[in-house]
């Protein structure tokens, strides 16, 4: 289906949603929440976290949409549209970069999840070894990671080649449905081990003593992450909108379904945590890889069949939540290859995939070889993670707040978000205000604060 701009449209409300959420929903929610939830103090993190989603996250998200679907073109080419000859562009030009940096590490997680999906099945965490030694042998091996991060990328790249409709939407359909079984099925299995009454009282009971500024940015850099903004994704998937998406209301879908998913990971994962005995909730980013694998042994060590069911079910789960995520990322810059460059699709995704592959090799040897290569303290690994969800992230939240709030035409602003005024948007106001003060004087001053600090 195509509009009037001549541009491939998403073809179904259902589509729209599950290919946004599917950009939303990723490791961020099973590994990275779960993992900041431990090391932060639990449950008020998690508040802290729910208030930086509804009041950055949301506004921000619906001025991507607006902008990605009012213009009809890639993030870079959005901003140029909006703004000519304005250095508003940048913006632009930082979400694509950031995107493809995200993606070249991003892969190589998700190999992990592969390799891990691959040894579940093989009845690996049947066995009684030493599961961080493995994990750290495995991480530091020059190949195979390599190997299954490149397994990854190709499948994510196959994805992509295949378009809007028959690739990206068609996928998410299917994926999203079978992440979200999965989910459930886990929580279920999770609430019948023993110690699911600890898990979810770490959980749900608030530790503010641990609460400090830069905690707080934690939490925005998670939000930032989980929700996938400012990185040019969500504004090139809603650039393939149509006319009568609701907006506003995608928005509010999208985030409830993405807290909703990082917070069932949470029920899946802790009181499983909690269930075997010496093992900590504040393992750090070993959680999923390291612990779980202890706790799948100890856990279904009597009954292998449950063991093969939760694990292999675990990691599936992960590997869909990256795949749908890594399909975003990849578009967004593909988006724009196909755009700016005049490529054709299948070329256009194949440089982004073999570049991307080229920085992710840096990545995945900075668990081994060139681990002792580091920039102010940070592996080449860590070095991009922080750029991309502390600082760029952020900055380009606060950018497209201050485009949307202050640049833009308020009343070009109220009809897109309303589709010309045939929706309503009872808290236009509200979201006005966020995007013009409230969300600016946060980034700001989280930031001031973490540089006092
Ligand atoms: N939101 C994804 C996650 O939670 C990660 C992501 C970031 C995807 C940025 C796309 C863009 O894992």
């Amino acid at each position: 289906m195509r509009e009037k701009n001549n541009r491939v449209n998403f073809t179904s409300k259902l589509g729209v949603v599950l290919a946004a959420a599917g950009s939303a929903v990723g490791l961020g929610n099973v590994w990275r929440f779960p993992t900041e939830v431990g090391n932060n103090g639990g449950a008020a993190f998690i508040l802290i976290y729910l208030l930086c989603v509804l009041a950055v996250g949301v506004p921000v998200m619906i001025s991507e949409f607006l902008i990605g679907r009012h213009t009809h073109a890639n993030t870079i080419t959005a901003f140029s549209k909006l703004a000519p000859g304005k250095w508003w562009r940048i913006e632009g030009v930082a979400g694509v970069f950031v995107a493809f940096l995200i993606l070249s590490y991003y892969t190589i997680i998700s190999g992990w999840t592969l390799y891990y999906l691959v040894q579940s099945l093989k009845g690996s965490f049947l066995e009684n070894k030493d599961y961080s030694a493995c994990f750290s042998s495995f991480v530091s091996d020059p190949y195979v990671p390599l190997l299954y991060a490149i397994f990854f990328m190709l499948m994510t790249h196959l994805v992509i080649a295949r378009g809007v409709q028959s690739g990206i939407e068609r996928f998410s359909k299917i994926m999203m449905p079978m992440l979200l079984l999965i989910i459930v099925i886990l929580v279920v299995c999770s609430f019948g081990m023993p110690g699911a009454g600890t898990g979810l009282r770490f959980l749900l009971k608030p530790d503010f003593s641990k609460v400090t500024a830069s905690v707080v940015l934690s939490a925005m850099g998670q939000a930032f992450f989980s929700l996938s903004l400012a990185m040019g994704c969500l504004c090139t998937y809603a650039s393939y909108f149509t006319s009568d998406t609701k907006l506003v209301k995608t928005a509010f879908s999208v985030c409830t379904i993405d807290t909703f998913v990082a917070i069932l990971s949470g029920f899946i994962i802790f009181p499983a945590v909690f269930s075997v005995p010496n093992v900590n909730p504040d393992e750090g980013p070993g959680l999923v890889f390291v612990t779980l694998p202890h706790v799948f042994n100890i856990a279904f060590h009597s009954v292998p069949i449950l063991g093969y069911l939760f694990s292999g079910l675990f990691y599936l789960l992960l590997l869909l939540a990256a795949l749908t995520s890594a399909m975003s990322l990849h578009e967004s810059v593909t988006a724009y290859v196909i755009e700016s460059w005049g490529v054709p699709r299948n070329r256009a995704a194949f440089l982004v995939s073999v570049s991307c592959m080229a920085l992710g090799v840096l990545c995945c040897l900075s668990f081994g070889v060139l681990s002792d290569f580091t920039v102010c303290g940070l592996t080449i690994f860590g070095l991009f993670d922080f750029c991309a969800s502390k600082i760029i992230m952020p900055v380009g939240g606060l950018i497209i707040c201050l485009f949307t709030g202050w640049y833009l035409d308020r009343k070009m602003v109220y009809n897109e978000l309303t589709n010309e005024g045939t929706v309503t948007f009872r808290l236009f106001r509200v979201y006005l205000f966020l995007v013009r003060y409230v969300v600016p004087f946060a980034i700001a001053l989280i930031f001031i604060n973490e540089l006092l600090g």
